[in-house]
Protein backbone atom coordinates (compact mmCIF):
# COMPACT_ATOMS: atom_id res chain seq x y z
CA UNK A 1 0.00 0.00 0.00
CA UNK A 2 1.11 3.65 -0.62
CA UNK A 3 1.27 6.46 1.57
CA UNK A 4 -0.68 9.27 2.05
CA UNK A 5 1.55 12.05 0.12
CA UNK A 6 2.86 8.82 -2.51
CA UNK A 7 -1.04 9.06 -3.24
CA UNK A 8 -1.30 12.80 -3.37
CA UNK A 9 1.78 13.47 -5.02
CA UNK A 10 0.96 10.82 -7.66
CA UNK A 11 -2.56 12.22 -7.74
CA UNK A 12 -2.11 15.48 -8.36
CA UNK A 13 -0.29 15.01 -11.94
CA UNK A 14 -3.58 14.15 -13.16
CA UNK A 15 -4.90 17.20 -14.73
CA UNK A 16 -8.44 18.20 -14.38
CA UNK A 17 -10.94 20.47 -14.25
CA UNK A 18 -12.39 22.03 -11.26
CA UNK A 19 -16.42 22.19 -9.99
CA UNK A 20 -18.11 23.57 -7.30
CA UNK A 21 -21.22 21.60 -6.22
CA UNK A 22 -24.03 23.41 -4.16
CA UNK A 23 -27.13 21.63 -2.56
CA UNK A 24 -28.77 23.11 0.71
CA UNK A 25 -29.78 20.98 3.38
CA UNK A 26 -33.52 20.64 5.11
CA UNK A 27 -33.58 23.62 6.92
CA UNK A 28 -32.71 25.53 3.51
CA UNK A 29 -28.95 26.35 4.45
CA UNK A 30 -26.88 26.36 1.51
CA UNK A 31 -23.89 24.47 0.83
CA UNK A 32 -21.19 24.00 -1.73
CA UNK A 33 -17.57 22.85 -1.93
CA UNK A 34 -14.76 22.78 -4.34
CA UNK A 35 -14.29 19.59 -6.16
CA UNK A 36 -12.15 18.14 -8.87
CA UNK A 37 -12.96 14.62 -8.16
CA UNK A 38 -15.93 14.71 -10.99
CA UNK A 39 -16.22 13.00 -14.40
CA UNK A 40 -19.48 11.87 -16.61
CA UNK A 41 -20.78 7.86 -16.26
CA UNK A 42 -23.29 7.32 -18.88
CA UNK A 43 -24.90 9.05 -21.56
CA UNK A 44 -28.14 6.82 -21.36
CA UNK A 45 -29.23 7.60 -18.91
CA UNK A 46 -27.20 10.86 -18.56
CA UNK A 47 -25.17 10.57 -15.29
CA UNK A 48 -22.52 12.22 -13.76
CA UNK A 49 -20.16 11.19 -10.34
CA UNK A 50 -18.68 13.21 -7.81
CA UNK A 51 -16.47 12.50 -4.91
CA UNK A 52 -16.96 14.16 -1.57
CA UNK A 53 -14.82 13.55 1.35
CA UNK A 54 -17.20 12.34 4.20
CA UNK A 55 -15.53 14.57 6.55
CA UNK A 56 -16.90 18.25 5.08
CA UNK A 57 -19.05 20.07 6.12
CA UNK A 58 -21.46 19.64 3.30
CA UNK A 59 -21.22 16.07 2.96
CA UNK A 60 -24.56 15.31 4.78
CA UNK A 61 -27.18 18.00 3.29
CA UNK A 62 -26.30 16.45 -0.63
CA UNK A 63 -27.51 13.10 0.81
CA UNK A 64 -30.44 14.73 2.85
CA UNK A 65 -31.59 16.88 -0.52
CA UNK A 66 -30.79 14.42 -2.73
CA UNK A 67 -30.50 16.84 -5.69
CA UNK A 68 -27.12 19.05 -6.23
CA UNK A 69 -25.54 21.70 -9.28
CA UNK A 70 -22.33 21.03 -10.74
CA UNK A 71 -20.72 24.18 -11.49
CA UNK A 72 -17.93 23.79 -13.91
CA UNK A 73 -15.47 26.99 -13.78
CA UNK A 74 -14.35 29.10 -16.21
CA UNK A 75 -10.84 30.35 -15.88
CA UNK A 76 -12.24 33.76 -14.30
CA UNK A 77 -13.70 31.88 -11.55
CA UNK A 78 -10.28 31.28 -9.88
CA UNK A 79 -11.86 33.23 -6.77
CA UNK A 80 -14.76 30.98 -6.41
CA UNK A 81 -13.07 27.62 -6.04
CA UNK A 82 -10.44 29.49 -3.75
CA UNK A 83 -13.66 30.32 -1.41
CA UNK A 84 -16.03 26.76 -1.19
CA UNK A 85 -12.61 25.37 -0.71
CA UNK A 86 -12.52 26.89 2.60
CA UNK A 87 -14.46 25.85 5.43
CA UNK A 88 -16.13 29.06 5.83
CA UNK A 89 -19.18 30.42 7.55
CA UNK A 90 -21.06 31.66 4.71
CA UNK A 91 -19.20 30.47 1.21
CA UNK A 92 -21.73 32.01 -0.89
CA UNK A 93 -20.73 35.53 0.98
CA UNK A 94 -19.83 38.26 -2.49
CA UNK A 95 -20.51 35.66 -5.19
CA UNK A 96 -23.63 36.09 -7.55
CA UNK A 97 -26.76 33.32 -7.09
CA UNK A 98 -29.53 32.34 -8.78
CA UNK A 99 -32.27 29.82 -7.74
CA UNK A 100 -33.44 26.73 -9.78
CA UNK A 101 -36.78 25.85 -10.00
CA UNK A 102 -36.72 23.57 -7.28
CA UNK A 103 -34.73 26.70 -5.02
CA UNK A 104 -31.61 25.15 -5.68
CA UNK A 105 -28.23 27.76 -5.39
CA UNK A 106 -26.92 28.38 -9.06
CA UNK A 107 -23.31 30.95 -9.22
CA UNK A 108 -23.78 32.73 -12.20
CA UNK A 109 -21.37 32.72 -14.93
CA UNK A 110 -19.93 28.72 -14.56
CA UNK A 111 -18.44 27.38 -17.76
CA UNK A 112 -21.02 24.70 -17.56
CA UNK A 113 -24.03 24.19 -14.72
CA UNK A 114 -25.30 20.77 -14.37
CA UNK A 115 -28.20 20.56 -12.31
CA UNK A 116 -28.65 16.48 -11.11
CA UNK A 117 -31.32 14.49 -8.63
CA UNK A 118 -29.27 12.06 -6.31
CA UNK A 119 -29.69 8.66 -7.90
CA UNK A 120 -27.24 6.43 -6.37
CA UNK A 121 -24.44 7.11 -3.39
CA UNK A 122 -21.68 4.67 -3.20
CA UNK A 123 -19.03 4.07 -0.09
CA UNK A 124 -15.37 5.24 -1.55
CA UNK A 125 -13.53 4.70 1.26
CA UNK A 126 -13.03 7.82 2.90
CA UNK A 127 -14.96 9.71 0.23
CA UNK A 128 -18.67 9.36 -0.56
CA UNK A 129 -19.25 8.50 -4.47
CA UNK A 130 -22.23 10.60 -5.21
CA UNK A 131 -24.05 9.46 -8.86
CA UNK A 132 -26.18 12.07 -10.12
CA UNK A 133 -28.65 12.30 -13.19
CA UNK A 134 -28.72 15.26 -15.04
CA UNK A 135 -31.78 17.16 -15.42
CA UNK A 136 -30.69 20.55 -16.86
CA UNK A 137 -27.67 21.77 -18.82
CA UNK A 138 -25.95 24.90 -20.00
CA UNK A 139 -23.09 25.97 -21.34
CA UNK A 140 -21.52 29.31 -21.33
CA UNK A 141 -18.59 30.28 -23.69
CA UNK A 142 -15.67 30.70 -21.81
CA UNK A 143 -12.29 29.01 -21.32
CA UNK A 144 -11.94 26.20 -18.62
CA UNK A 145 -10.38 26.59 -15.16
CA UNK A 146 -7.40 23.66 -14.75
CA UNK A 147 -6.29 22.10 -11.96
CA UNK A 148 -2.45 20.43 -11.95
CA UNK A 149 -0.16 19.42 -9.58
CA UNK A 150 -1.67 21.45 -6.88
CA UNK A 151 -2.29 24.63 -8.79
CA UNK A 152 -4.49 26.89 -10.79
CA UNK A 153 -3.45 26.58 -14.91
CA UNK A 154 -4.67 27.71 -17.80
CA UNK A 155 -5.28 26.51 -21.36
CA UNK A 156 -2.99 28.65 -23.63
CA UNK A 157 -5.30 27.57 -27.09
CA UNK A 158 -3.14 29.48 -29.45
CA UNK A 159 -5.71 32.44 -30.46
C1 LIG B 1 -8.84 22.22 -6.55
C2 LIG B 1 -9.53 21.52 -5.40
C3 LIG B 1 -10.18 20.33 -5.62
C4 LIG B 1 -10.84 19.66 -4.58
N1 LIG B 1 -11.50 18.50 -4.85
C5 LIG B 1 -12.20 17.88 -3.88
C6 LIG B 1 -12.94 16.70 -4.16
O1 LIG B 1 -12.96 16.22 -5.29
N2 LIG B 1 -13.66 16.14 -3.15
C7 LIG B 1 -13.65 16.65 -1.89
O2 LIG B 1 -14.32 16.10 -1.01
N3 LIG B 1 -12.94 17.77 -1.57
C8 LIG B 1 -12.23 18.39 -2.54
N4 LIG B 1 -11.52 19.54 -2.25
C9 LIG B 1 -11.49 20.02 -0.87
C10 LIG B 1 -12.79 20.75 -0.46
O3 LIG B 1 -13.17 21.72 -1.41
C11 LIG B 1 -12.60 21.43 0.92
O4 LIG B 1 -12.22 20.46 1.86
C12 LIG B 1 -13.87 22.15 1.39
O5 LIG B 1 -13.52 23.18 2.27
C13 LIG B 1 -14.78 21.24 2.16
O6 LIG B 1 -15.98 21.94 2.43
P1 LIG B 1 -16.66 22.06 3.89
O7 LIG B 1 -16.45 23.49 4.28
O8 LIG B 1 -18.09 21.74 3.61
O9 LIG B 1 -16.00 21.11 4.83
C14 LIG B 1 -10.83 20.21 -3.27
C15 LIG B 1 -10.15 21.42 -3.04
C16 LIG B 1 -9.51 22.08 -4.09
C17 LIG B 1 -8.81 23.38 -3.84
Amino acid sequence: MISNEEFRRALSHFASGVTVITTRDRGGAPHGITVSAFCSVSEEPPLVLACINRTTGSHYAFIERGAFVVHILGEHQRHISEQFAEPMLDKFAGIPILETESGLPVIEGALVTLECTLVRSYDGGDHSILVGEIESSTVNDARPLIYFRGDYRSIDFGD
